[in-house]
C-alpha cells in the first residue's frame, strides 16, 4: 500500500525527507496523495451544501486541521462560517494559524477532537486524512464519537482518508499506479522506502468504517469521492 499524510508530527514533508516548512506539507501531499489539491474545496463544497451548515453563520469544526488547507477554502467561500480549528500539534497550527492571518476569526484550539467536552455545538465538521492515522483499537471509534457528540443532531461530517482496498484482481495495478503518480509528481524517496511510510498508518476497510461510523452515532457512510485507495464519505449524525 503506498504511504500517504500521516496524523502527527511526523508529517509527509518530514517523512518524505522535505523540510516541513509550511509550504512543505502541502507540497508533499500533493505529490503523495492523489487528488490532494481538490479535497479542501471539495469538503467545504459538500459541507456547504447540507441541511444545517447551509445556513449563514453556521458553526463548522475544522478536525485535524493541519496546516490550514481547508480553513483557507472555507473562509474562502464559506466566510460567514464560524470556524473551530482543531489540532493537537503546535507546530502544525502554528503554520495553519500564519497562514490564515492573526485577522481571521477562528476558534483555534491545540488538542484533539477526543479531549472535545460540552453540549453538540456544530452545524457540520470536516475530517481529511486524519482518521487513517488512529489505530482501530478504540482509538478511532473514540475519536468517531467524539465528533457525533459535538454535531447537532442533522449535522453532517465529511470524512476523507485513506481506506483499505477490498480484494481485487486489479489492487496490484492501482498499487503500481500510485507509487507511478507519486513519482511523476516529483517524490525521490525508493519505493521500499515509500512502502515502509504506510508502516504508520491504519486504513480500514468500508464495512468497518460502516461499523465504526454507526456505533459512534453517524448513518452510514455515502461515499462521494474516490482517487485510487483515497475516499471521501458523507456522514450525517442521528437525530
Ligand atoms: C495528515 S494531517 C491532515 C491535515 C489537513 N486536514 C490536510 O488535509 O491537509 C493530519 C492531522 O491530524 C492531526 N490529528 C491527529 N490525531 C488527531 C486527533 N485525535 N484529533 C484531531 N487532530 C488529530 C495531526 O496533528 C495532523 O495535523
Amino acid at each position: 500500500m503506498p504511504p500517504s499524510a500521516s496524523g502527527s508530527d511526523v508529517s509527509p514533508a518530514a517523512a518524505a525527507g522535505v523540510h516541513p516548512a509550511a509550504s512543505g506539507y502541502d507540497l508533499v501531499a500533493q505529490q503523495l496523495i492523489p487528488g490532494y489539491a481538490s479535497l479542501a474545496l471539495l469538503s467545504v463544497a459538500l459541507l456547504a451544501a447540507s441541511p444545517l451548515a447551509s445556513a449563514q453563520g453556521a458553526s463548522v469544526l475544522v478536525a485535524g486541521c493541519g496546516t490550514g488547507a481547508e480553513l483557507l477554502a472555507a473562509r474562502a467561500h464559506r466566510p460567514d462560517w464560524r470556524l473551530a480549528a482543531l489540532d493537537p500539534s503546535a507546530s502544525m497550527l502554528a503554520i495553519a494559524r500564519s497562514r490564515l492571518g492573526d485577522a481571521a476569526d477562528i476558534d483555534w484550539r491545540c488538542q484533539t477532537v477526543e479531549q472535545l467536552s460540552g453540549a453538540p455545538a456544530f452545524d457540520g465538521a470536516l475530517s481529511v486524512l486524519v482518521l487513517q492515522s488512529l489505530p482501530d483499537d478504540g482509538s478511532k471509534l473514540a475519536f468517531l464519537t467524539a465528533l457525533a457528540r459535538s454535531l447537532r443532531p442533522g449535522g453532517q461530517l465529511v470524512l476523507i482518508d485513506l481506506m483499505k482496498p477490498e480484494r481485487s484482481p486489479l489492487q496490484a495495478q492501482v498499487e503500481a499506479a500510485w507509487l507511478g503518480f507519486q513519482r511523476a509528481s516529483g517524490v525521490r524517496e525508493s519505493s521500499e522506502a515509500l512502502v515502509q511510510l504506510a508502516g504508520g498508518l491504519h486504513p480500514i476497510g468500508l464495512s468497518r468504517l460502516t461499523a465504526l461510523v454507526n456505533a459512534a452515532g453517524f448513518s452510514d457512510p455515502a461515499s462521494i469521492f474516490q482517487a485510487l485507495d483515497v475516499q471521501g464519505f458523507l456522514l450525517q449524525r442521528r437525530d
